[in-house]
């Protein structure tokens, strides 16, 4: 696995593989890697033939009060992990040579309306934040196709707007999110749960699956959301949201919607967890 930390010579090997007619896959991650990367990189050497990862902590999606100090960076295990699955180059980059000018002067790029709500609303910026990154290294990398765990779900709509709107050729791929044996959805953040709080945190994909069922057997939404946020509460977790939604679009879903998500985030101490289910509804 070839390591590259300069945008110029990451510039020059893509144009060798792109001449060579080599077809380009990338996975952006914010390293502290875990199954779920290891996952969306083996699944990359399906849907090309060159496997590009990033790893950047990208400080324009942290709000000031986030964890950006704190989040946990862990490169050599990273490297270690990357180069098992097979990854065919690596991208390293600091954050002066993403951002020379500060991020200040960073030129923004911001998705209406998807942006805003559910995470959007908790974290303001952040999606600003991950739409100008992704970007920046899509221009840097020029793949043909791109992998992102389905666990973010709201951020891989957000890149699925981004993407049709500045027109880039770029196929994207959702990965489904990957679990514990409890269903604990895998996450970099789940280091910051306390083993008791570890052991409650399961209860957050337990309640996407009972409102699932419930929307299934013809439950209102309202009362789904609900009896959710309750369970949550009950739980010692802290909702932030708990949503049922239309699934392309993330607007709150009609009592007609049949192609939805729900969007799930919520507190545990000082760890916020998000998870989310998708469901298809039977025709009415
Ligand atoms: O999902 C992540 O790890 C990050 O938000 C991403 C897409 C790498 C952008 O920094």
């Amino acid at each position: 696995m070839q390591q590259i930390v300069h945008i110029a010579p990451l510039r020059q090997a893509i144009a060798t593989h792109k001449r060579a007619g080599h077809r380009i896959v990338f996975v952006p991650t914010m390293g502290n890697l875990h199954a779920g990367h290891v996952r969306l990189v083996e699944e990359a050497r399906l849907h090309g033939n060159i496997v590009v990862c990033s790893i950047f902590v990208n400080p324009l999606q942290f709000g000031p009060t986030e964890d950006l100090d704190a989040y946990p960076r862990t490169l050599a295990a990273d490297v270690e992990k990357l180069a098992a699955a097979r990854c065919d180059l690596l991208f390293t980059p600091s954050v002066a040579e993403i951002y020379p000018q500060g991020l200040a002067a960073q030129t923004i790029v911001s998705v209406p309306g998807i942006s805003r709500r559910h995470c959007g609303a908790s974290r303001p910026g952040h999606f600003d934040g991950v739409a100008t990154i992704v970007t920046k290294l899509f221009n840097m990398v020029q793949p043909d196709a791109a992998l992102f765990g389905l666990k973010d779900y709201q951020q891989l709509q957000v890149i699925r707007h981004l993407v049709a709107d500045l027109c880039m050729p770029i196929e994207l791929v959702g990965i489904p999110t990957q679990r514990e044996p409890s269903g604990l959805a895998l996450s970099s953040r789940n280091g910051y749960l306390s083993a008791e709080e570890k052991a409650r945190a399961p209860v957050l994909h337990q309640c996407l699956q009972e409102a699932g069922a419930r929307l299934r057997q013809g439950a209102d939404m309202a009362s789904v959301e609900t009896v959710a946020a309750q369970t949550l509460a009950e739980a010692g977790f802290v909702p932030d949201y708990f949503s049922v939604c239309q699934a392309d679009t993330l607007e709150p879903a009609q009592a007609h919607d049949r192609h939805l998500v729900i969007l799930a985030a919520a507190w545990l101490g000082k760890t916020r967890l998000i998870d989310n289910l998708q469901l298809e509804l039977p025709s009415a």
